[in-house]
């Protein structure tokens, strides 16, 4: 889990330092889980868990800028939320993130 943080509604949250994590990373605001991924051209942020049945997406394979969900395969596209394969049929959430001085903020 990142760092916990006070939500405050339409503003940033910073909840990770960019060197504690290799591809993806679970982090919490509040109650609410999302993932965040280090891709070649920048950071994602998603939704936690996998649009089928909540499986986390921290515990996918992430290639390129897709995220394949461990339970039943689902891939999504990381920067779009799309839904590339079923059983999946929702799009997951994306949220804006902003990395400044080594720490990633999100706008949950
Ligand atoms: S829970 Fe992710 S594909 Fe089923």
């Amino acid at each position: 889990m990142g760092l916990l943080s006070k939500k405050k509604k339409g503003s940033w949250v910073e909840v990770a330092e960019l060197d504690s994590f290799r591809t993806s990373k679970e982090v919490k605001v509040g109650r609410h889980v999302y993932t965040i991924y280090k891709l070649e051209d920048g950071v994602y942020c998603t939704q936690g868990s996998c649009s089928h049945e909540y499986s986390p997406l921290v515990e996918g394979i992430v290639m390129k800028d897709k995220v394949f969900c461990e339970k039943h395969g689902s891939r999504f596209n990381i920067k779009t939320g799309e839904v590339i394969d079923y059983p999946a049929t929702q799009n997951l959430k994306t949220y804006e993130v902003k990395v400044e001085e080594g720490k990633v903020f999100i706008k949950p």
